[in-house]
């Protein structure tokens, strides 16, 4: 049990954003800081929570919101106007277009055209191809000793499904891969300058991509996601252009890097849980909750949050309109509050909730198609390989230098 007397919750949520060793083990961190207290201001103004239910309350509750960039005078914060930050950054206006950026009307609005496309329905429907996309990464690894799992599957394979159900040619994948990774870098807490104006670019540079492809769908529609767009874009009343691209860019996006996190992330708990792996082996009707379990033991997405809209109590914190409350996913997933001992991993749990996917209007809208490519992955990974063992020596791998997004640097592996 902590004691919670000399626990300073500010200096562990430090570590945990920017030192190699919190990045290693955020997670007796994070209880420190979930049992410190439900919620606390650091010292650079946010508020926290890492509480299950408190999380589910910011994330659900309309008296927070996604706000508004404008509204806060973002560009006060990095010492630059608003005339600069508007001729240098406008491009970050494109993501607050996409209904991650959004509050009801528009929220709604955009969600709908675009969630039917997300349903465990839809999804079970192109379960074969998911099949077929893994199955012909894995034949690559045919005859190799050691593989780098997050290079050759768990970055490629969420790219090649999202982009077959959009309908974006492999030929774009190189171009756009590294653009997606320096866009998603603005998504860190406080991000800075330099990781901006590099987000700025990258976001022009997709949006240029999929310019292209637009007015190539737009002479040639096909049956998939991208045409079906266009043609609610060329409708006029439901998607303007700007919204059209936003909608994309998100799509490919989201689903990327945190599907990547989810096979390493996954893989490296089973890895380090040899008894649990090979009951996953013996037993393939746990792979189910065994993608629950690994979503919740290391979550792929660690942290999100909410701008408060009216003056709040948040356990006793009082929050103003127009502050952000920061909720700590990675913490609320080991609430003992919620989870009975949260700290063992146990494939067979069957946990009724997770926080990985967030909750409320956001939710993730692609969860359906994350635990199908779990679960296609951690199968067929299985069924192939009777020996997957770590090849990385003494030294753990490293997590990549960001923590909203959580995930592997490498993942070298013997496979047999
Ligand atoms: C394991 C993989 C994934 C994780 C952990 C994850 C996590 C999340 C989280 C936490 C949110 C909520 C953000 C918020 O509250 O503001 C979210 C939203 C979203 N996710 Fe995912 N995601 C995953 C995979 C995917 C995939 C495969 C797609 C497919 C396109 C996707 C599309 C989206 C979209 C469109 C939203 C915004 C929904 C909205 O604003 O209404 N995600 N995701």
């Amino acid at each position: 049990m902590t004691d919670t007397t000399t626990v300073d919750p500010d200096a562990l949520l430090a570590e945990i954003l920017l030192t190699p060793e919190g990045k290693a083990d955020p997670y007796s961190r994070y209880a420190a800081i979930r049992e410190h207290s439900a919620a606390y201001r650091t010292s650079i103004g946010f508020v926290v929570v890492g509480r299950f239910d408190d999380c589910q309350w910011v994330l659900r509750d309309a008296r927070f919101g996604k706000g508004d960039v404008d509204s806060v005078a973002v560009w006060e914060r990095y010492g630059i106007t608003e005339a600069e930050w508007v001729e240098h950054f406008s491009d970050f206006n494109r993501r607050t277009t996409s209904m991650l950026g959004l509050d009801p009307p528009d929220h709604t609005r955009l969600r709908r055209l675009v969630a039917k496309a997300f349903t465990p329905k839809t999804v079970e429907q192109l379960r074969p191809d998911i099949e077929r996309l893994t199955s012909r990464m894995l034949d690559e690894f045919r005859g190799a000793v050691v593989v780098d799992v997050i290079p050759e599957l768990a970055l490629r394979l969420p790219i090649a499904v999202i982009s077959e159900m959009l309908g974006v040619p492999e030929s774009y994948w190189p171009a756009l891969q590294p653009l997606v990774r320096a866009a998603t870098a603005t998504l860190e807490i406080n991000p800075s300058l330099d990781q901006l104006e590099a987000g700025a670019r990258a976001a022009r540079g997709i949006a240029e991509c999929f310019e292209g492809l637009i007015a190539e769908r737009r002479e040639h529609p096909t049956e998939d996601l991208l045409s079906q767009l266009i043609h609610v874009e060329e409708l006029g009343d439901q998607l303007n252009h700007d919204e059209l691209i936003a909608t994309v860019i998100l799509l490919f996006g989201a689903g990327f890097e945190t599907t990547t996190n989810l096979i390493g992330n996954g893989l490296l708990a089973l890895l380090e849980h040899p008894v649990e792996l090979q009951r996953l082996r013996d037993d393939r009707l746990l792979l189910g909750t065994a993608v629950e379990e690994l979503l919740r033991w290391d979550s792929p997405v660690q942290i999100d949050g909410r701008m408060a809209y009216e003056d709040l109590d948040v356990h006793g914190v009082a929050v103003k309109a127009g502050e952000q409350v920061v909720t700590l996913l990675g913490a609320a997933n080991r609430d003992p509050r919620t989870f009975v001992e949260p700290d063992r991993f146990d494939i067979g749990r069957g946990a009724a909730q997770l926080m990985s996917f967030g909750a409320g209007i956001h939710f993730c809208l692609g969860a359906p198609l994350a635990r199908a490519e779990g679960r296609v992955v951690f199968d067929q990974l299985l069924d192939r390989f009777p020996v997957i063992e770590p090849a990385w020596g003494d030294e753990r791998p490293r997590f990549r230098d960001s923590i909203v997004l959580r995930g592997l640097e490498s993942l070298p592996v013997h496979l047999a």
